[in-house]
């Protein structure tokens, strides 16, 4: 299949396509999305082949108008309703229980459903142009870091979709905060540019999932089942290390014959002499999200053995970066 390359100027184009039944990769402000309509199976279905996404595996319904909620959605708790007041439109996705008319391939048969506004203005035009809420998991093979540049889009779905629109890099770098509105307390279920305690000021305590910090086993139940598939992950080893720049840079020195790769911070440079590729600054956990897939991406074309990641801090944003590191490292760190 030839895959469409559009650009800004080609948002009716985007739309054409999907309401035609394709399927068409979208910018968003935290990582490219592939969008299908949320009502089309057929279309949906493409969507899973492209990507080899296991089917258990839920979508996110993107909207444009909060009036659009009534058809994805069949109860409005009153706290997912005072955090769509502050963050909607914005990298925030709320797990609501289903409306009967979303089919059961968009949740993977579950009785709830995900929900997300983008703030990106081609994203909410593409929407508004298709005429119906858009289903867009990350616009990735499955299993490989999500994509924040056009180019990334290309590398992992040329030839396996209808169309690329080039948005430019995304904004934040990384997928939105995930809260399931479903049991008594909310509770998140993935760490994003909303963070906990930003939450916790509009509606109070909630639950952080085991899932965030510490790997699922096969048999346990979940929550979110893409909690338990691999992720992130490039094709090299990736092993976290705990430390300061100094001790990380001891490490990595002492390892050479291993012919590593330092996936690091700027203030490790002094300390290293070894390959490298720096990911931002220690204490920008923006930059860290920015640049974190990108960097794992490029990390897999340096012809190293083993990536050895320095571990970004798990306060506040620093928890969404920590969360997708520990997976594409497959919870293998290092504590110096
Ligand atoms: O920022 C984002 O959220 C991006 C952009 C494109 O909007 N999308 C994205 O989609 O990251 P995806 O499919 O890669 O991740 C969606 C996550 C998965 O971990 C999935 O298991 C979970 O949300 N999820 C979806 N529906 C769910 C549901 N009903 N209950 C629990 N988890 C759900
Ligand atoms: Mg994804």
């Amino acid at each position: 299949m030839q895959t469409l390359h559009l650009t800004c100027n080609d948002v009716q184009k985007a739309a054409d396509i999907i309401k035609s039944g394709g399927v068409v990769a979208i910018p968003t402000e935290t990582v490219y999305g592939l969008a299908a309509s949320a009502f089309d199976i057929d279309a949906i279905s493409k969507i899973y082949k492209a990507k080899g996404r296991p089917s258990d595996n839920p979508l996110i319904v993107h909207i444009c108008d909060l009036k659009e909620l009534e058809k994805v959605i069949s109860d409005f708790p009153i706290k997912a309703q005072e955090l769509i007041d502050e963050f909607w439109p914005g990298p925030i996705t709320m797990i609501l229980p289903k409306n009967e008319k979303i089919p059961s391939i968009v949740t993977g048969g579950l009785d709830s459903v995900a929900v997300r506004f983008p703030s990106h203005i081609l994203a909410q035009e593409i929407i508004r142009k298709s005429g119906v809420p858009l289903v867009a998991p990350s616009a990735n093979l499955s299993g490989r870091p999500s994509p924040t540049k056009f180019t990334h889009v290309v590398e992992d779905l040329d030839g396996k979709i209808d169309a690329i629109l080039d948005g430019g890099d995304c904004n934040f770098g990384l997928e939105s905060t995930v809260i399931s509105f479903i049991d008594e307390t909310p509770i998140l279920l993935r760490p994003g540019a909303i963070t906990p305690s930003e939450i916790e000021a509009i509606i109070g305590d909630i639950i952080i999932d085991d899932s965030v910090y510490t790997e699922i086993k096969a048999e346990q139940k979940v929550i979110s089942p893409g909690t338990k598939y691999k992720h992130y992950s490039p094709k090299t080893d990736v092993v976290i290390v705990k430390g300061s720049p100094k001790s990380y840079g001891e490490f990595l020195n002492s390892h050479i014959a291993e012919n590593p790769l330092a996936l690091c911070f700027d203030e490790d440079l002094p300390f290293l002499e070894t390959p490298f590729l720096s990911y931002g600054s220690i204490e920008d956990e923006n930059e860290q999200a920015k640049n974190l897939f990108d960097a794992l991406r490029q990390a897999d074309k340096q012809n190293v053995s083993i990536i050895y990641a320095h571990s970004p801090s798990s306060e506040n944003m620093g928890i969404a970066v920590y969360n997708r590191l520990i997976r594409s490292a497959g919870f293998n760190i290092i504590e110096l």
